[in-house]
C-alpha cells in the first residue's frame, strides 16, 4: 500500500513511524513532513491544506490512502476532494469537521446525541459574555468559538482576564468549569462504527505542577492507573457511539480520528471538546504501544470497513512522551538555535515538530520542537527512559517538564 500522510508536527512523526511499521505499507509519502520523517518517508513540498494540490499529488504518486494529520486540512476540504478523486482518505470531510472547528456546532450535536458535556452559552457580545460568566461564576471557561491552534480557550478565575478574551475573539462558548481529572479518548471510525485506541493524559500547562500558561501540550502518557477497567466501553457507549450516530442521521457520517477531552467530574463522565485529528502529544505515547499495523486499520476506517480489523492490539507496559519547547514558548518561541540528537534505542526514540534543516544542520523552528518518547514496562520506566534520552539532546534554547508521566 502506498500511503500519503498530510502535516509536519510531531504527531505526524508518530503516525509516519507507525505506519512505516506496517508490513502492508511499502511506500510512504509525506507533505511537507519534516526532517524527522524525511528519514522514513519521501516529503513533498506542497501545502496540505490545498485541495487541488493535495489531490494532484496523490494521483501523481499513485497512492492508495491519504492520512490527513492536522486539523487545518480537514476544515479545508481536503478529505472531501480527495475522497472525489476516488482515493481512500482517513479524515473527516469538510462539514463533520466542523465538530471541532467550531465548538457550537460540537455543542449542538452533543445536545441532540444526549452525549454528557459542560453547560454551554453562545455569545456574540460583551453584554452577553459578561452575563454568561456571572451565570457560571468562577472558574470562568472561555472558548473562542473557531479554530484557534490549541490558543483559542481561557480557564481563569479573573473575571477581567475571562471577559478580555470573549470581546478579542467575538465570538465565544462561556461554560461551566468542569472539574476533576481529563482524560484523552481517541476512537477510529468508519462513519458507522468505531474503535477506541487507549486513554492517554496530557499536560496542557507550561509549567511543572500545572502552573503556567495553556500550550498545544507539554507531554502524555498511557496507560492510565486510575482508570476503571470498562472506561473506553463506557465512553464509546455514551460520547463516541451517539455522537457517529447523530453525524449520520444528519447526513454527514464521520470518517476519521474522533477525538473525544474528557474530564471525570463530582457530576460524571463529560465532553470537554470535540477534535477531529489524533491529539499532538497523546498520539505519540498511545502509538508506541500500539501492536496493530496502523495503515491497514486506517485504510479498512477510510473504506468504512472496520469491522473486519476486529479488536486493535497493545504491547504490555508504559508509553510516556516529554516535549522539548523553545525558550519562550507559548509565547513567541526562539527559534533558530541548533540541535544535536543522541541516538535512538529500541525504546526509547525523538520524534521531531518543530525543527528544519539548515544547511544541514538541525535548528529549532517552532514552539514545540521534539518529543522524547520511550516505552517501559510501566509507566515509571517509561518515564525514566524518555527522561534519559532527553538528558542526551543538546539544544541551548530548550525546555521541558520535569513531572511527565505523574498522573495529574
Ligand atoms: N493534546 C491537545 C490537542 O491535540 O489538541
Amino acid at each position: 500500500m502506498k500511503v500519503l500522510l498530510l502535516g509536519s508536527g510531531g504527531r505526524e512523526h508518530a503516525l509516519g513511524r507507525a505506519l512505516e511499521q506496517d508490513p502492508e505499507v511499502d511506500e510512504l509519502h509525506a507533505a511537507p513532513g519534516n526532517p524527522g520523517l524525511d528519514a522514513i518517508a519521501r516529503l513533498h513540498d506542497i501545502n496540505p491544506a490545498d485541495p487541488d494540490a493535495v489531490v494532484a499529488l496523490a494521483r501523481e504518486l499513485a497512492v492508495d490512502l491519504v492520512v490527513v494529520g492536522p486539523e487545518a486540512p480537514l476544515v479545508a476540504g481536503v478529505a472531501d476532494a480527495v475522497r472525489d478523486a476516488g482515493i481512500d482518505c482517513f479524515g473527516p470531510s469538510r462539514a463533520a469537521a466542523q465538530l471541532e472547528a467550531s465548538k457550537a456546532f460540537a455543542k449542538e450535536v452533543m445536545a441532540a446525541a444526549s452525549v454528557p458535556t459542560a453547560e454551554a452559552r453562545l455569545c456574540t457580545t460583551e453584554a452577553e459574555a459578561a452575563a454568561a460568566l456571572d451565570e457560571f461564576g468562577p472558574t470562568y471557561v472561555v472558548k473562542d468559538d473557531g479554530l484557534a491552534a490549541g490558543k483559542g480557550v481561557v480557564v481563569t478565575d479573573d473575571r477581567d482576564a475571562a471577559l478580555a478574551h470573549a470581546v478579542a475573539c467575538g465570538r465565544v462558548i462561556i461554560e461551566s468549569f468542569l472539574d476533576g481529572p481529563e482524560v484523552s479518548l481517541f476512537a477510529i471510525c468508519d462513519g458507522d462504527r468505531a474503535l477506541p485506541l487507549m486513554p492517554a493524559q496530557d499536560y496542557k500547562r507550561v509549567g511543572d505542577g500545572d502552573a503556567g500558561p495553556n500550550t498545544g501540550g507539554m507531554g502524555a502518557y498511557c496507560p492510565l492507573p486510575f482508570l476503571e477497567p470498562g472506561f473506553a466501553s463506557d465512553v464509546m457507549a455514551r460520547v463516541i457511539q451517539p455522537t457517529l450516530d447523530e453525524m449520520k442521521r444528519r447526513g454527514t457520517p464521520f470518517v476519521g480520528l474522533l477525538y473525544a477531552g474528557l474530564a471525570l467530574t463530582s457530576q460524571g463522565l463529560k465532553v470537554v471538546e470535540f477534535n477531529v485529528r489524533f491529539g499532538d502529544p497523546e498520539t505519540q505515547a498511545v502509538l508506541a504501544l500500539l501492536g496493530s499495523p496502523l495503515g491497514q486499520v486506517l485504510r479498512a476506517a477510510a473504506r468504512g470497513e472496520l469491522e473486519s480489523v476486529g479488536q486493535l492490539r497493545w504491547l504490555n507496559g508504559g508509553a510516556v512522551v516529554v516535549v522539548e519547547a523553545a525558550e519562550g514558548y507559548p509565547g513567541t518561541p526562539r527559534t533558530g538555535a541548533p540541535i544535536e540528537l543522541p541516538r535512538d534505542t529500541d525504546d526509547a526514540w525523538v520524534l521531531h515538530a518543530g525543527t528544519a534543516l539548515v544547511d544541514g544542520q538541525l535548528m529549532s523552528s517552532g514552539g514545540r520542537v521534539l518529543g522524547v518518547v520511550a516505552r517501559g514496562s510501566d509507566v515509571e520506566h517509561a518515564r525514566e527512559r524518555a527522561y534519559w534520552l532527553a538528558d542526551g539532546i543538546r539544544f541551548d534554547d530548550g525546555f521541558h517538564r520535569t513531572d511527565i508521566g505523574i498522573p495529574h
